[in-house]
């Protein structure tokens, strides 16, 4: 498969400067990335590994070199830091005193989650628990099937739902679609809407992705569901502001379950708890995943209203964890920081300092062709040429091992897109610190 397909979601393992780092590593630390290099599953995104870690602590994690890296990465669950003390002392409790729920029994932790979930956005108020984004998603399919009696589904290129058999096939990436044999039937797939290299000129409020998807449903018929990252994290996509609302009416129109996926940025990420408040709109179902296990057990969700509480005689999740004491343990824990420390406000405030340095840098930086976000979730786009948005991907490649070496950690996208995730409890002083890192390295290695 080519580098440019493998690297959409994130940076690989499969390249020279890899090497090179891995290279210039210490002989212990070497000598364990072989070792485990040796048992897992060799995956463009994973293993052969690039550092092992020992320790992790807010905005941080620490090597077995004793390096303290900044991690504006953490797959985004990091939003109230790692090893959050309200977190873990939350879990530590439950761990001592109800550590598992077999099916058929509830718990009160389980039952609080529910509850406080349910109360945050009047709409949403029936709860499915998962193990992953990836379960969610696929419950969120099945259940969509059931209630409309309908298979078909649309969704954009470009996303990812998960790396589920169903969920790779609603997904948009050919990394993770390519190889895999026949997918599931009845995926339509349209355009992801971008606000930099767009596919046709003249469309600045994103109409002409609208007529797509009105197109689609006409001509389908029989569309059950609609699937979207409503704002996109991996190379930072965010709709216009009308965007949602006119998807929100098209799918009452055609009678189209809305969902919506924001398993990466729910919880703050954005500014707001979930995303689509910044739209107006509320989805029929909505995913959320990640950060609702404080960074420590693995937990999702499906929110849903009233309409959709027709399973009673299916089972469309029926997972071992489903309600798990010491994931809701830590749920609960992860709003009631959120809540305590304000930290919705902090992403909002916090962007702007970001919003205000990234576009000085692109002042600065011919290279630096766009730079997007909201909240605490920003992209850089590296082009090679302002005019031919050539994607720079060997420098974006530098200047990550650069800030790597220099103690900032994160992830970059589509071969070209530096994406900047820091835990939303982040002091002002780190960020201006990562800030100033990624400044550096953009001085020494971009022009
Ligand atoms: C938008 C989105 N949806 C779904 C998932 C899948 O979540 P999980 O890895 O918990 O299965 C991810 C994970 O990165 C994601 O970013």
């Amino acid at each position: 498969m080519n580098d440019r397909i493998l690297k959409v979601e994130g940076d690989i393992n499969l390249t020279e400067i890899r090497k090179e780092w891995i290279a210039g590593l210490q002989p212990e630390t070497i000598e364990q990335l072989n070792v485990d290099a040796s048992w897992f599953l060799h995956q463009a995104l994973s293993t052969p590994c690039m550092e092992v870690l020992t320790e992790c602590e807010g905005s941080y994690i620490i090597t077995d070199s004793g390096r303290k890296i900044l991690d504006f990465h953490g797959n985004n669950l990091h939003q109230v830091g790692y090893r959050n003390k309200h977190v873990i002392g939350a879990v530590t409790e439950m761990l001592n005193k109800l550590p598992f729920s077999p099916r058929r029994y509830t718990n009160t932790p389980a039952i609080d989650l529910a509850q406080k979930l349910c109360s945050k956005i009047q709409g949403l108020n029936r709860i499915l628990f998962a193990p992953g984004g990836s379960e969610a998603n696929s419950m969120a399919l099945k259940l969509s099937r059931i209630v409309t009696g309908r298979h078909k589904v649309v969704s954009m290129w470009g996303s990812f739902h998960g790396g589920g058999l169903d969920t790779i096939s609603v997904g948009g990436e050919a990394a993770f679609r390519k190889n895999t044999g026949p997918l599931m039937p009845g995926v339509e797939h349209v355009p992801q809407p971008v606000t930099y290299r767009q596919l046709w000129d003249n469309d600045p409020e994103q109409d002409v992705y609208i007529a797509y998807i009105r197109h689609v449903f006409e001509n389908e018929g029989d569309v059950g569901a609609f699937i979207a990252e409503t704002i996109r994290n991996t190379d930072v996509q965010i709709p216009v502001s009308g965007f949602w609302k006119k998807v929100r009416a098209l799918c009452d129109e055609f009678n189209v379950t809305l969902i919506l996926d924001e398993i990466p940025i729910a919880l703050g990420r954005t500014g707001m708890f979930f995303a689509f408040e910044h739209y107006g709109i509320v989805p029929d179902i909505v995913t959320i995943g990640k950060g609702l296990g404080g960074g420590v057990f693995p937990m999702a969700a499906i929110l849903t209203n009233e309409k959709y509480n027709v399973v009673a005689e299916h089972s469309i999740g029926h997972f071992t964890h489903e309600k798990s004491p010491v994931g809701s343990a830590a749920g609960l824990a992860v709003l009631k920081v959120i809540e305590e420390e304000n930290l919705l406000n902090r992403a909002q405030e916090l962007g702007k300092i970001m919003q205000a340095r990234l576009l000085e840098m692109k002042e600065r930086y011919q290279m630096i062709g766009d730079v997007r976000g909201i909240g605490l979730l920003w992209g850089i786009d590296l082009v090679i040429d302002r005019g031919t948005k050539e994607r720079a991907v060997t420098e974006a490649e530098k200047v990550m091992y650069r800030c790597l070496e220099r103690g900032l950690s994160f992830k970059v996208s589509q071969g070209n897109v530096i994406n900047l995730s820091p835990a939303l409890i982040i002091s002002e002083s780190e960020l201006e610190h990562a800030l100033n890192i990624l400044d550096e390295a953009f001085h020494e290695l971009i022009h």
